[in-house]
Parts: C-alpha cells; structure tokens; sequence
C-alpha cells in the first residue's frame, strides 16, 4: 500500500497514516520512509527479527550495519556510550540533517542492527515525515534503516523508485516526495581516537571540519576495519554499463560506440548540441549540489532505456563534488580519465 503526502506541512490525515506506519513497526513490519537524503527501509531498532526482514528483503550481508534513526539528538546517550565532546558537537550543529555519527553502542543494541560489531551508525533525518513517524513510533523508538534498495544498486530518491524496486515486499510506502539531498549521509566514525571520515555525503568535509576545529582523517588501509559496504568498488550501480570519461574522450568513445550501432546515454554537463537516433544526451546541472539531487534518478531514468551503455562527462574535481565522484567511481566504470583514476578520493583510500 501507498500513501501519497501533499507538499509543505502534515496535515491531521497526514498524521493518522503515519500512526498506522507505526502500528504496523510496532507490530514487526518493514515500513519503507522518506528521509532528505535517500528512502529508508524501517524496522524497530530493538526488534531484531523485524530488522532481519529488511536483509532479506534487500538481499543484504547480514554483517553490514544499519544505521539507526533516532527523533532527536538528546536520544544519542540511549544508543551509544562513551560519547565524545567532538560527536556531541557535530549532532548538536547538523542534526537533523545528513550525517551519521558511528559510536560505541550501548549493550541493548541488537547485534541484528550492528552486524555484531561494537558500534553503531546513527542520525536524526532531516524530513517531516521521518520526524513525525519516529515520534509515533515512540519516545524511546528508534528505526533501524538502510537505503530502500536492493543490495548494490542506486539509492532511491523517489517513492516510485521504491515501489518500482521492492514492491509488495514492503508493508507500506510512505511517499514524502523526491529526496532533497539524493545522496547518501556522510558517515564520520568517533570510534577510536581521531574522527574519521568513511562515507562522504550530504555534508562536506570542510563544514565538518569548521565545526571540530580539527582534520578528519580519511583512512589510508586498502581494507577498512570496519565493514562499510558502500565502500564496495561497485555499490551504488547502475545495471547497463556505465563509463566515466573526461569531457574530450566522451565525444571520441560516444561516436565510437553509435557506430556500431549501440545505443548510447550520455549523461552530461555541457548542453546537447549534436544528436542521432542512437545517442540521447541527458544534461546534468552544473552545480555540485543540484547534481547530487539529481543523479540517482538520471541513473534509474536511463537505465530503464534500454541503452547499452551510460557515458558520464566526469564532474569537476573540487571539495563540493567529493560525494558526487565518489559515487560515480563505485559504479563499474569500465574506462576512467587519468585525473579521475589519480584523484585523491575517499574511494582509493578505503576500498
Ligand atoms: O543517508 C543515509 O545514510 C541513508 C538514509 C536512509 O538514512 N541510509 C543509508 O544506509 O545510506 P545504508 O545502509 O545504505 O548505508 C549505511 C552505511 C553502510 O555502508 C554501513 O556499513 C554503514 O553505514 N554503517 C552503519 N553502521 C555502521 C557501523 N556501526 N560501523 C561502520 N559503518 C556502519
Ligand atoms: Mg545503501
């Protein structure tokens, strides 16, 4: 069943299908929510056998963490311990909003949740009816969510994308219209020592850093201690092939490919100026924000057009883009520029 929410605030109906979301969460059942930055698929934190259901549903490891979605920053002492100051700091200036803090958990933390680790990832969202579900849910509640999507594939950034993906599966999907962020939450880890950088996202590293008054690490080990599958080299993917390619190669290998007749996206920064009826040019905004709404459901919107390959003009390379390129990067490029192949990213350095 889907619910469709009006734009702006909640209205009294709005509510009361909220509440029976939460009925159905408190009850066992997998609850799939808007949040700013991608859908969520819920489950109660504290019911492992509900959040055993998300797994299956999205064919995921089970010892890949979730994240846990809290209503408020004061409900961080009742899911982690041993806090420190500089995490204080971060939630108290970004939330709610698209980070997630990974912390020591507190013992209650069903191991479903973490994957058996010792920590857990969490985040109040940034979206009314994120906010409004959670306060249904309970004071004490909480909801375990990872990305509405099949495990490995796009994040989806619409409700459409969910039920298109995971359909009946879900008891109900509530529709708070096209995520405001597209990508994912940066993810900084307070666990041992220095804070440390595993995902980046919606938040960048520089207004992080403004905040802590110090350096965010960016881990350098070829194999990260902690299992973090978005920093599998192919997450995030597409199913038709997708290559990323500076602006001057992108021309040379869409002319080479339309030549053999094969159908062509070019998922681009520069307006479309020659066209054939094998190429569709698909213009990205140019701004590094805008882009990040946008990409997963350019992505979703081309592969659904049965082309045989996505050509993506590779985005500049600048703090802003960080998020953007790393995202593109764990897509299965099957051909990379030099500058991105060198480009110091996250991806190289925890992948
Ligand atoms: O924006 C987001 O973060 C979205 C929305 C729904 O909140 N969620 C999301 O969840 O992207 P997911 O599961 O697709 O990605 C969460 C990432 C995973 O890579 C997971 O391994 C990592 O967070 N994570 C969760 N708990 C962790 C922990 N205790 N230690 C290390 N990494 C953790
Ligand atoms: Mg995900």
């Amino acid at each position: 069943m889907t619910v469709m929410w009006s734009e702006g605030m909640i209205d009294r109906e709005q509510h009361n299908q909220i509440e029976a979301a939460a009925r159905l969460l408190r009850a066992g059942g997998v609850v799939a929510f808007p949040t700013e930055t991608v859908y969520g698929l819920g489950a109660d934190a504290a019911n492992p056998q509900a959040v055993r259901r998300i797994f299956e549903i999205k064919g995921r490891p089970a010892d890949h963490p979730l994240i846990v979605h809290i209503a408020d920053a004061a409900l961080l002492d009742q899911w982690a311990e041993e806090i420190p100051e500089a995490a204080r700091r971060l939630a108290e200036r970004f939330w709610p909003g698209p980070l997630t803090l990974i912390l020591r958990r507190q013992p209650h933390v069903p191991d479903a949740v973490t994957g058996g680790q010792d920590t857990v990832g969490l985040r109040v969202p940034d979206h009314p009816v994120a906010l409004a579900l959670l306060q249904k849910l309970g004071p004490e509640k909480a909801l375990a969510a990872p990305s509405a999507n099949r495990f490995g594939r796009i994040s989806p950034t619409m409700a459409a994308h969910v039920r298109a993906e995971l359909g009946e599966r879900v008891d109900r999907v509530l529709d708070g219209g096209p995520c405001r962020v597209g990508l994912e939450s940066t993810i900084v880890s307070f666990v041992g020592g220095t804070p440390r950088l595993l995902r980046p996202g919606g938040i960048s590293v520089a207004a992080l850093e403004a905040v802590l008054g110090e350096q965010i690490e960016i881990p350098d080990t070829a194999q990260p201690a902690i299992r973090v599958p978005g920093s599998l080299p192919s997450h995030y993917a597409p199913v038709t092939p997708l290559e990323v390619l500076s602006a001057e190669s992108l021309k040379r290998r869409s002319w080479e490919l339309v030549k053999r007749e094969q159908r062509v996206a070019l998922l681009g920064l520069a307006p479309p100026c020659q066209d054939s009826p094998h190429l569709l040019r698909f213009q990205m905004p140019a701004e590094a924000v805008a882009y990040g709404q946008r990409l997963y459901s350019a992505l979703r919107q081309l592969d659904a057009g049965y082309f045989n390959t996505i050509l993506a003009e590779a985005p500049p390379v600048g703090a802003d883009w960080q998020a953007v390129n790393d995202r593109l990067r764990r897509a299965p490029a099957v051909y990379c520029p030099a500058e991105i192949q060198h480009q110091e990213t996250i991806h190289e350095k925890i992948s």
